[in-house]
């Protein structure tokens, strides 16, 4: 099953996978943040990239999930906000060369490539000066839920890969774990702790 297959077929399973509130990594992270062009990788049913258009960002979603775009389209129009949504994986986007001041990529299960393209796909959007949120589980097993999709959690890119391809320049801010809020019932946030920061250099 390609990428794109195996996630609509996720998303096809329920009316709705996230809870629909950003990340509590983002809003913790850039809030009182200069906006400018964001790129939220892996944006799901939307839920950041409008919480980053509500707060004044100029907003693209990306996401290899048409299902998920559907979602996150019509939230951002009940929202009242605009954000430009792009149906493609990562590394088969036409994204602008370090085009984006923000890249985040919340939880969202890359899978490596070969010679670390994904990473390198996420490290080129970013503008000089501008910073990528990486988030990610922390302190909690993946392993099950990536051999429940048919996958092994070595297959996916971690925060260890972004750190070890950075180039010289960029500012590493706090790698921080946090207890995410998991509300009891579903559909919940696909929130688990853990982010890390960086931020590029000026180039
Ligand atoms: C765990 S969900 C996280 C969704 C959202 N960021 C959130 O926190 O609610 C992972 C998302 O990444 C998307 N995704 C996985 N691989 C991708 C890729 N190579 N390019 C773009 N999106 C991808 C999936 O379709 C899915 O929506």
């Amino acid at each position: 099953m390609t990428e794109h297959a195996e996630w609509d077929s996720r998303y096809s399973d329920a009316e709705q996978i996230w809870s629909g509130n950003a990340n509590e990594a983002v809003v913790a992270e850039l809030t009182g943040a200069t906006p400018g062009r964001a790129l939220d990788v892996g944006c799901g049913e939307g839920a950041d990239a409008i919480w980053l258009a509500r707060h004044g960002w100029t907003v693209t979603g990306l996401d290899v999930s048409r299902v998920a775009l559907g979602r996150a389209k019509s939230a951002a129009e009940a929202a009242g906000v605009t954000v430009e949504w792009v149906h493609s994986a990562l590394l088969e986007a036409d994204l602008p060369d370090t085009g984006f001041d923000l890249v985040t990529a919340a939880y969202a299960a890359l899978l490596r490539a070969p010679a670390g393209a994904a990473v390198r796909a996420l490290l080129g959007a970013v503008a000089p000066g501008g910073t990528l949120l990486f988030v990610h589980h922390a302190d909690f097993d993946l392993s099950e839920a990536a051999a429940a999709h048919g996958h092994d959690v070595a297959d996916y890119v971690s925060p260890d890969d972004v750190a070890a391809a950075l180039g010289d320049g960029w500012q590493i801010g706090p790698g921080r774990s946090r207890q995410a809020r998991v509300p009891a019932t579903p559909p919940t946030s696909s929130c688990g702790p853990g982010e890390r920061r960086w931020t590029a250099p000026t180039r």
